[in-house]
């Protein structure tokens, strides 16, 4: 298997690439990233000098190189992780949300069909769905749910869905899509929720919590993600969305006691800050689907998996310490400055 995987320097992408050089050793990753604020290449230093393993530094956007890469090395298959991931950078400037998001896609369904690529997995999100109501716990999303978008950054992520699904019947393309539940786990970029609160709290920082704080969110440990993903790759049905989420759903203010009582800090370190804008108040997802279709179940518990996270950045301050003190910071005070 040749596989081209795209974003591979960021959070997912890059526990994707470790996960894949433990199980499937034998694969070839190419991996294309555009390096953006998001992607560290350090991070993928363990694998960079491995005979199985490619980097190259291309914007999926970018029509020609695309396509130059995929003439070079035909890949059998791509993983799209590639993306604009946070939402509050989509509130303040949605424009390149769409061009990489949507347009990048567009780029890569484009390159696929033109190179006759055998299969494109499209990685997307839960939040494509928009929110569930907190006073109907009953309520879980499906793949039938309708989509039903929040914020430029979801709404593109459901464009580059829909233009996945339009090119499996218009050109019959084999893709196949997956909807994932909030990701936590080592190499989080720290503008994210948990390792901003670790971050902070390490440094005695307030902890800036948004509105009432009772945002639910359904937590899924990285692997389990990346393990999923392997599984719809090698056993999925084109054409197919599956949902992933392990059932595991958690207010933030309960996140970020979590981490408080793991880091032996105070709670008056919690600093409530105004809402984000349209902040989408639950997710849960019905993983039911992917369970009976490919017997995927998360292997990980949270208090496993956080206890695991809080380890990793704790061992690992010089990873994202680096992050914190360069460009991260003026984007930090735009964010939390006048909250
Ligand atoms: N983090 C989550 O909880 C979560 C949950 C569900 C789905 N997802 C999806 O998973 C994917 C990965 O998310 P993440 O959290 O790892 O994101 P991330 O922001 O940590 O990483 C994104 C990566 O994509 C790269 N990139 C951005 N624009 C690019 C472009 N134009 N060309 C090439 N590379 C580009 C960045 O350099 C970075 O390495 C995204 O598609 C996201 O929508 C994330």
């Amino acid at each position: 298997m040749k596989l081209l995987i795209t974003g591979g320097a960021g959070f997912i992408g890059s526990n994707f690439i470790f996960f894949l050089r433990r199980t499937k050793p034998d694969w070839d990753l190419i991996c294309v990233d555009k390096l953006t604020y998001a992607g560290n290449l350090g991070t993928l230093a363990p694998v960079m000098n491995d005979p199985h393993f490619t980097f190259i530094k291309a914007d999926i956007a970018d029509r020609t190189a695309i396509y130059g890469i995929f003439e070079q090395y035909k890949p059998d298959a791509v993983v799209n992780f590639a993306a604009e991931s946070h939402v509050d950078r989509s509130i303040e400037n949605p424009a390149i949300f769409l061009e990489t998001n949507v347009m990048g896609t567009q780029v890569l369904l484009d390159a696929c069909r033109k190179f006759g690529t055998a299969r494109y997995h499209q990685v997307s999100t839960d939040e494509v769905y928009g929110d569930l109501p907190l006073d109907r716990p009953d309520l879980f999303f499906t793949e039938q749910t309708p989509i039903k978008t929040s914020s430029p950054y979801s709404a593109s992520k459901a464009s580059a869905d829909l233009l996945c699904n339009a090119y499996h019947r218009t050109y019959g393309m084999p893709i196949t899509i997956s909807r994932c539940s909030n990701n936590y786990g080592p190499y989080q970029f720290p503008e994210k929720l948990i390792p901003l609160m670790i971050a902070n709290c390490l440094a005695d920082k307030p902890l800036p919590v948004y509105g009432d704080g009772l945002n639910i969110r359904d937590w899924l440990y990285v692997d389990d993600h990346c393990a999923a993903i392997t599984l719809i790759l090698e056993k999925g049905r084109i054409g197919e969305v599956y949902n992933i989420g392990g059932h595991n759903e958690v207010a933030n203010i309960d996140i970020v006691r979590y981490i408080l009582r793991a880091l032996d800090k105070p709670e008056s370190l919690i600093t409530y800050v105004r809402d984000r804008k349209g902040h989408d108040r639950r997710y849960g997802i019905d993983p039911a689907f992917i369970h009976a279709e490919l017997g995927w179940l998360p292997e990980t518990r949270f208090a496993d998996g956080i206890e695991k996270t809080i380890r990793w950045y704790l061992d690992n301050k010089s990873w994202w310490e680096e992050i914190v003190n360069g460009e991260y910071q003026n984007y930090y005070e735009r964010m939390y400055g006048n909250r």
